[in-house]
């Protein structure tokens, strides 16, 4: 059986794959891909039935998808990739260093001020919230995620840093400044309270999506609840890490009364708004019977 591979972008074609049976699945086909055009290795290609069509998935067959001998099939170059799991180190490690730079004043931000004032216990408490927090996601990457992507377009690193590095440097900044100003400790202590809640619940979501996954493999299922009390969001959110990843850096905010801090918070939300909402509305399309009283990120509201 022959099936001929189009370019998605300009309709042109690269070749025509043969000796092909309806057992061949897409991962097999990306591999012979390359075959006509070396530089398209797999994890860079996306095969599609039309040229803007839906992603094809790579366990399914041709037989699955109805391709037949003369059938066409378009690849789009998403262009070079980069290890999923490196992006995330990359992107969480710079957080760490950074903060950890500033909470130590360095004289080209502070100059000669920076060493001479005492430091207040509300900074060394943030310094201790940022470096758990960066701490934990470094090693929930490396040993708690089960990501169903192996790499992403090379551009994402350097987007994605610069938003963590550069919103770190911005908070850490006025967070250790000489001239910062402390709230009173119930506000302080409440918050820490408050943020280091939401970071264990942000944990327990993440192990019960990993336990979610069967080691291995790429599938997706309806999350539920768990015996841990804290996993009860599943109830009412679809995406209850984003909630509590909001919770901490709303509390770290009110924590450090810094504005940068809650600029920081916001940004996040709003992000992780946008993709709550895109991982909500996919739930309920491929899942008939996914709950409907659920939100996406924010309980009965949004
Ligand atoms: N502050 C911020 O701006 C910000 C923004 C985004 C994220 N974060 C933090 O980073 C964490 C991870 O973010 P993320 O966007 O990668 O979270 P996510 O999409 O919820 O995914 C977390 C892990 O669970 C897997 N997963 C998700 N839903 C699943 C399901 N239904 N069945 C099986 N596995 C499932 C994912 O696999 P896949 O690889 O298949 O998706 C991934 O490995 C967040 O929880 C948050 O703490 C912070």
């Amino acid at each position: 059986m022959e099936i001929e591979i189009l370019s998605a972008q300009s309709s042109k074609s690269i070749g025509v794959l043969n000796n092909l049976t309806p057992t061949t699945n897409i991962r097999e086909l990306k591999k012979k891909v390359q075959g006509l055009k070396k530089s398209l290795y797999p994890d860079r290609q996306a095969l599609r039935l039309e040229p803007r069509g839906k992603i094809l998935k790579d366990d399914e067959s041709l037989q699955i998808l109805g391709l037949k001998n003369g059938s066409k099939l378009y690849v789009k170059d998403l262009g070079p990739q980069i290890g999923w799991k490196t992006v995330f180190l990359a992107e969480y490690a710079g957080p760490l260093f950074v903060y950890l730079w500033m909470y130590r004043r360095p004289w080209l931000f502070y100059g000669d001020v920076g060493a001479a004032v005492p430091v207040h216990y509300v900074v060394h408490m943030a310094a201790g919230c940022w470096t758990l927090h960066y701490a934990k996601r470094l090693l929930e990457t490396l040993f708690v995620h089960r990501f169903s992507h192996a790499t992403m377009p090379i551009f994402n690193l350097f987007k994605n840093c610069s938003y963590y590095w550069l919103f770190t440097l911005y908070v850490a900044y006025h967070v250790n400044h000489p001239l910062y100003t402390a709230p009173g400790r119930v506000q302080a202590y409440g918050s820490l309270a408050a943020f280091l809640l939401c970071e264990l619940g942000n944990l327990s979501i993440h192990v019960a999506l990993r336990n979610l996954r069967p080691p291995g493999t790429t599938v997706r299922k309806i999350p539920v609840a768990t015996s841990n009390p804290l996993t009860a969001l599943f109830d009412l959110v679809s995406c209850p890490n984003y909630t509590y990843e909001f919770g901490s850096w709303l509390s770290f905010a009110i924590m450090t009364q810094c504005l940068p801090a809650g600029l920081f918070a916001l940004a996040g939300m709003y992000q992780m708004s946008v993709w709550a909402l895109g991982k909500h509305r996919a739930y309920k399309k491929d899942f008939p019977k996914y709950p409907r009283s659920r939100k996406a990120i924010v309980p009965f509201v949004l």
